[in-house]
Formats: C-alpha cells, structure tokens, sequence
C-alpha cells in the first residue's frame, strides 16, 4: 500500500489502550506495518484491533509487559520506530489518590522501552507524556502561558499526592535522559485530558472520571480548571512529529482549558436528558483559566478539533458499550 508509511515497521507500546487504538488505526491508515505490544494479547479490549482497516494484513500483536525488558525485544525488532503510549492511567483529577505502583511501572517501563529499542536498533521513539508533566507548579503565575519549556514541579506532585503527574513527569525526563544516553531521536507528544470515541469496550480512567461519572448523576464538580483534547487529535500529533525528521523535543497538544462549571454546561447543553450537576464542591471564587501554548505542534501542521465534538462523541461511545443508560431527549422535560 502507497502512503507515508509504506515500507516503514512501527511499534506501538499498550495498542490496546484508548489513545493506543486511535494510534494504530491511523497508522494502518497511513500504510504502516503495525506490531502492537499488550500484556495479554486475547483480552478482548484488544479484540477491536483486529477489525481495524488494514489490520489483517499489516498489524501483529505482541506479548509484552513493560516492566520486563526481555518481553520487548521481540516487539522492536526490526522496527524503525517506537511509539511509547503504554501506561498504568490514574487519576488525572486534584482529589484522587493513586498508588505508588504508577511510578515505578512509568519511569521503569520506560527506561526498559527507550533501552530495549536502542540495542534493537531503533531510530526514533515517540514518547506519550501528559500535561500533568507541565502545569502542576505552584510557582507559576496565572497569567503565564504554559509551553513546552514549563515542567510540574515534582515537589508539589508528592505534596498534592497527585502521583500520576508525579510518575508521568519523572517517566518524560527518564525518557529523554535514556534517549540522549542510547543516541535515540526522541519526540515527546504531551496531551491534556483526552475525549472523543472509544474503539474498545473498556472505560477508560479519564473518560470515567471527568464524563461518565457526571452522566450517572455524580453529586458535585471541583472548582477546578483542566485542559482537553480529541483523541484523533492526539493520534494525528503523534504522527506528525514521527514523520517530521527534524521534529524532537516536547510539543504540547491541547485543545482547550475551561473551568470544570464550563465543561459540565457543554456537557448539558448537549445532552440535556441527564442528571448533570449544577453545583460546585466549594463556595470559595472560581479557579481561573490557564493559558497554554501549542505552536510547536501547529507549526507542524497540526489543527485541533472543536471540543463540544469530542465530547459529543465521548457521550455517544459510553452510550454504546454501555457504560451509561440511554436516556430519550424528552425525558429532562
Ligand atoms: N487519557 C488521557 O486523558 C491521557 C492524557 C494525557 C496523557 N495520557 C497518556 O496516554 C497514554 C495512554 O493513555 P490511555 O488513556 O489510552 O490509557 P488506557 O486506555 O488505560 O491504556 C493504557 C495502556 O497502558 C498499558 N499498560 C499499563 N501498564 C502496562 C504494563 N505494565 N506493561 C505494558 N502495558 C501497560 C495498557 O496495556 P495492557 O493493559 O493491554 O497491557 C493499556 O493499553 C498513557 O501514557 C497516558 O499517561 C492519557
């Protein structure tokens, strides 16, 4: 098949995960010969791979854990490049607890994925970061526009017990510190929050927390502000700093910001039937909007798509695997 990548062999660490999926979908797209890593290849979250156009012909998956450096080899080799998107997905939102075994399956896995690609001759890796790897930093003003040069301060991750961003942090600096080590080209692709339609039949963390949750009649919002993006958006960034040879370094990929009370309206005005909460955990001013700069990546040619659409169709996939019930339109009169 002609296309961008006809001729190329990449790998996609954790293909069966929700950005993962998108990933190989538009990779199969573009004429790539795909090998997907999962834990457990027959689980059926992975099942939908198969069904990918292009997937018969072009896509294999591989059995591998990243914590286990041995399990990836046969994944990378021959490969002329990595995408790094494997990760255990916490809670992205302030008030969560999460487990110390986020850390050490981030940054070791990967140590082991930027390693085991450089002894199996692998040009480039892209890594899959998260803007909790930028704007968890108490020092930083509110009128400042955040890019690529700001980092959270991992202080402040321990301190809020927000070990995602911890984990995710310290996971982009072990890659970049590993690929410049083992001469690896590395891009880093560092997406907000991440909406849009599943292609597999599992939840998962962050469309549970930030939509499903609030479908199902969850009482109260934080008085917190996040940042969103389209999953297509983030697969098609990931392609866009892989096939630009000049591309490295980190690119911010974030559509908008907008106070948890704005998204929960969006969320309202489109699907009015549910029960979506109108009120706020706290009484205390509302959290002001930060600012984030995404020209790294538009200058590669990149354009987002509107957020009201990813969400729309957030909705509509909870809907079909149901994770949420189907509620008639005429039902909220
Ligand atoms: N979703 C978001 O809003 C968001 C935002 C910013 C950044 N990100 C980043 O994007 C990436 C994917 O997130 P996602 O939302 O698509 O999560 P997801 O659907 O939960 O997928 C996570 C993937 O990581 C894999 N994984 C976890 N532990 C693993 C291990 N020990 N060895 C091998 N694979 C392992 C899982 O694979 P198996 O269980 O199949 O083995 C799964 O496919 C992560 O790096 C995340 O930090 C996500």
């Amino acid at each position: 098949m002609a296309g961008p990548g006809a001729e190329q062999l990449v790998c996609v660490t954790g293909a069966g995960g929700f950005i993962g999926s998108w990933l190989v979908k538009e990779l199969l797209q573009r004429g790539y010969v795909v090998r997907g890593t999962a834990r457990d290849p027959e689980d059926c979250k992975n099942a939908p791979l198969h069904a990918l156009d292009g997937a018969k012909e072009r896509l294999s998956l591989y059995q591998a854990d990243v914590l286990d450096y041995r399990s990836l080899r046969p994944a990378f080799s021959l490969c002329d490049g990595v995408f790094h998107v494997a990760s255990p997905v916490s809670n992205d939102d302030p008030v969560g607890s999460i487990s110390i075994e986020v850390v050490s399956t981030a940054v070791e896995g990967t140590k082991n994925v930027i390693n085991a690609a450089a002894d199996m001759g692998v040009k480039r890796v892209v890594f899959t970061s998260s803007y909790g790897a930028v704007h968890m930093n108490p020092n930083r003003s509110p009128d400042q526009t955040l890019d690529e040069n700001c980092w959270s301060d991992l202080e402040f991750c321990k301190q809020t017990k927000n070990l995602y961003c911890y984990a995710k942090t310290l996971a982009e600096k072990t890659a970049m510190k590993e690929a410049s080590k083992r001469g690896i080209q590395l891009a880093v692709v560092v997406p907000s929050l991440t909406l849009g339609d599943m292609l597999q039949p599992t939840l998962n963390r962050v469309i549970a927390l930030i939509v499903a949750s609030y479908m199902k009649g969850r009482k109260r919002f934080p008085n917190a502000v996040a940042a969103y993006v389209g999953v297509q958006d983030v697969a098609r960034a990931h392609l866009l700093v892989y096939e630009n040879p000049t591309a490295s370094g980190r690119y911010l990929c974030i559509g908008d910001v907008l106070h948890r009370s704005e998204f929960l309206q969006m969320l309202r005005e489109l699907f009015p039937q549910y029960p979506i909460t109108n009120k706020c955990a706290d009484d205390k001013p509302k959290v002001k909007p930060y600012k984030f700069s995404t020209q790294r990546l538009q200058a590669l040619g990149m354009e987002f798509t509107p957020i009201r659409e990813s969400l729309q169709k957030t909705v509509i996939s909870l809907q079909q695997y149901g994770h949420i019930p189907i509620l008639p339109r005429m039902s909220a009169l």
